[in-house]
């Protein structure tokens, strides 16, 4: 029984090449994270916004990042149902693709397909 089970494993061992591959392609595409954005799946909003934006609109949406501290004037709080209720998609997308004060503009380095799945992003922070 024993001896049967131990000459199966080299043939397992040539199972194992092809992922190796996978698992190379998974982790180049981790690291260039380029990729992993244009995809355009369904998860693109938060990796680019994570790769983008967290820096000043923090983690959760409210203005809040590392980098925000120094801004005038600060970023808006995403969480804020008020926030919304002043501004429309044609004119976010706007803001988001040539910036606004001291936010930058991001039509140069991203695509239009992005934005809209960042705009789609933020409205998910928004509470109420
Ligand atoms: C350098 C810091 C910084 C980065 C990075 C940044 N923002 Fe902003 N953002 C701001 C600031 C500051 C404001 C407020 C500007 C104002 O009211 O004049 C703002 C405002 C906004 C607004 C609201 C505009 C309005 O009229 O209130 C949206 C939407 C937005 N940013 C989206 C994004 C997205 C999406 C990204 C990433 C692609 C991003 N921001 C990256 C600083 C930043």
């Amino acid at each position: 029984m024993l001896w049967k089970v131990t000459t199966k494993i080299p043939r397992e061992r040539r199972g194992g090449r092809p992922c190796f591959w996978g698992g190379l392609f998974v982790v180049l595409a981790l690291i260039s994270g380029e990729p992993v954005a244009s995809w355009g799946d369904d998860g693109s909003g938060s990796v680019l916004y994570r790769n983008n934006c967290i820096s000043c609109h923090g983690a959760g949406g409210q203005g809040n990042g590392p980098a925000a501290s120094g801004l005038h004037p600060s970023p808006p709080d995403f969480t804020d149902p008020g926030f919304w209720k002043t501004v429309t998609d044609s004119y976010l997308l706007h803001v988001i693709t040539n910036g606004l004060g001291p936010m930058p503009g991001w039509g140069g380095t991203l695509s239009p397909l992005d934005i809209d799945n960042l705009l789609d992003y933020i409205k998910t922070f928004r509470k109420g």
